[in-house]
């Protein structure tokens, strides 16, 4: 059975995180649960100039599967910035075989399968993660899919990684953060290292996309890792 990992898009800046990590999962063959917050759209379009119609989502909104009815330009802009390819497969290091299905639930859509716990996930990452849906998670006040799904992975005991990005952090964002982390959830701030020879932008997005497939334990060579080329 593939790997099923739960997705949320929510507004906070770093979209292209979220369009490179979706391929490489899928190209590892997971299947990805995806859910998008009305500000994550919104960022989208700011950040990406992609319109996502959250009512009626496609695949190729995101720039993936069929692509060809999409503006030229903008496919080369971002498949430059995010290192979307055709030959993703070479950013894993074991071969996959069949890449996994992208399954795609509105955020207000309490009914979803990964609104229960019953639904066998193994992992959900919120990236970016908004410090508002941060809030929202460890303070339980959850009214949509995006937090009650990350309620149940702590619920379950299940992995959640929350990408927030922010910059300076408040004192409320520094305790949401503490509180996320005392009650299971992994904090990993979009904060990219610069120590894997970094040659441009791709480089920083996946150094995140990376942590984030190891912390699913997704094999993964999309950097080289410290110490991987010394003596
Ligand atoms: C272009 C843009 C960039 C934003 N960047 C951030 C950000 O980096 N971090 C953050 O916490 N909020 C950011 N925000 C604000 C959130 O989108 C806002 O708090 C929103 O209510 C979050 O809703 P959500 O958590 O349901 O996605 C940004 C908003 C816009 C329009």
């Amino acid at each position: 059975m593939k790997r099923q990992i739960v997705l949320a898009i929510t507004g906070g800046s770093g979209v292209v995180y979220a369009v490179r990590l979706i391929e490489v999962l899928l190209s590892a063959a997971c299947d990805v649960h995806l859910t998008i917050s009305r500000a994550g759209a919104t960022v989208l379009k700011e950040e990406l100039d992609l319109s996502v119609n959250l009512e009626d989502f496609q695949p190729n909104m995101l720039l993936l599967g069929d692509t060809r009815a999409l503006d030229d330009s903008k496919l080369q802009l971002v498949r430059s910035l995010a290192g979307l390819s055709s030959e993703s497969s070479n950013v894993l290091s074991v071969a996959t075989g069949e890449p996994g299905n992208l399954n795609y639930y509105h955020f207000n859509r309490l009914t979803a399968p990964i609104a229960s716990g019953s639904f066998l996930t193994d992992g959900m990452v919120i990236c970016p993660c908004s410090m508002s849906t941060l809030a929202t998670i460890v303070h339980g006040g959850g009214t949509n899919l995006i937090h009650r799904a990350a309620e149940v992975h702590l619920k379950e005991r299940r992995k959640l990684i929350l990408v927030p990005r922010e910059t300076p952090l408040s004192t409320v964002h520094l305790r949401n953060m503490l509180m996320a982390s005392e009650y299971g959830a992994v904090v990993l701030p979009a904060m990219p290292g610069f120590y894997h020879g970094v040659m441009g932008i791709r480089d920083l997005i996946d150094f995140i996309v990376a942590r984030i497939a190891d912390q699913l334990g997704i094999e993964n060579a999309l950097i080289s890792r410290w110490g991987e080329n010394s003596t």
